[in-house]
């Protein structure tokens, strides 16, 4: 495994393989890395010659400015961890590299963008195709990775390669859990301990909610969702939306939808954490 601090050592690497016709898949990533991320990294690894993992804090993605500064790095640990999974070439830039100028670009990503957490998280997603988009040009790969987890980030990044007529194949992977349930996020090591184990009833009222839903509409679904977890004290719901999972479009009649997705966000004391779960009406 090699690791280029530098777009121009990067870019000489992976043009040597493209001479050899080799395919290229990137998994890009903010660091901190867990089995979630190594999921995407062995996929990758499995589906492409070459696989790329990209480790970078994006400022411009980061609309509170203290989770920037509290956000882990672990660089030792996660080479190591990619090592293990197979990567072939580690990406890890500092600011000056990928901001050499400060990006002014504005997108404009339709609806997919602005609802959820565009709402929430104002710029954020800007910030994503910003960063992503640099990425898939100095990588150029055939497929990239991206995790279920931040389920309407793919369907932003999605968006973003249609508007920008690029090549890349976006590969959606499963979300990793805890035995318990809670989905995998760098974020849980900020929980207190009681909260930590608190918070894998995201997980399970959702997958409640799936069973209730073979019987009630979407509003009693939804209130159903709200209500169980805001019960909780210390744990308070920011949204819980359901929408079709390609349109992100509100869904208001399970028929509407071929594919409902409940989207999540909860405040677990101060700790926010998603998550989301796929509806199968029978
Ligand atoms: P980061 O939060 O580091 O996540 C990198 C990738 O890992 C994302 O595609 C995310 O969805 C995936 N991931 C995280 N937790 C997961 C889990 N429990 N199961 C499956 N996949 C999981 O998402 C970002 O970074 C950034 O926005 C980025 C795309 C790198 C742009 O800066």
């Amino acid at each position: 495994m090699k690791i280029a601090s530098n777009i121009k050592d990067l870019k000489l690497y992976l043009n040597k393989e493209r001479e050899s016709k080799k395919q290229i898949g990137l998994v890009p990533t903010m660091g901190a890395l867990h089995a979630g991320h190594i999921s995407l990294v062995r996929q990758c690894v499995r589906e492409n010659d070459v696989c790329v993992v990209s480790i970078f804090v994006n400022p411009t993605q980061f609309n509170d400015k203290n989770d920037l500064s509290t956000y882990p790095r672990t660089p030792e640990q996660d080479y190591a961890l990619l090592e293990a999974a197979g990567c072939t070439y580690v990406f890890a830039p500092g600011e000056k590299e990928m901001y050499p100028e400060p990006d002014t670009r504005i997108f404009n990503f339709g609806r997919v963008a602005e609802v959820m957490e565009g709402k929430y998280r104002p710029g954020h997603f800007n910030g994503v195709g910003q960063i992503v988009s640099k990425l898939f040009d100095i990588v150029q790969p055939s497929k990239a990775y991206f995790g279920e987890k931040d389920f309407q980030q793919i369907a932003v990044i999605r968006s973003m390669v249609k508007l920008l007529n690029m090549k890349v194949k976006i590969v959606a992977c499963p979300i990793v859990r805890e035995k318990d349930g809670l989905a995998l996020s760098s974020r849980n090591t900020r929980l207190t301990p009681e909260l930590r184990q608190k918070a894998p009833l995201i997980a399970h009222v959702l997958q409640e909610s799936t069973t209730f839903a073979q019987k009630h509409s979407v509003e009693e679904t939804i209130d159903f969702v709200i209500d169980t977890i805001n019960k909780e004290s210390e744990m308070e719901i920011e949204y819980y939306e359901i929408v079709d999972s390609a349109t992100l479009e509100a869904v208001s009649d399970w028929k509407g939808s071929n594919d409902p997705v409940g989207c999540i966000t909860v405040y677990c004391g101060k700790v926010r954490l998603i998550d989301n779960i796929h509806y199968k009406l029978s």
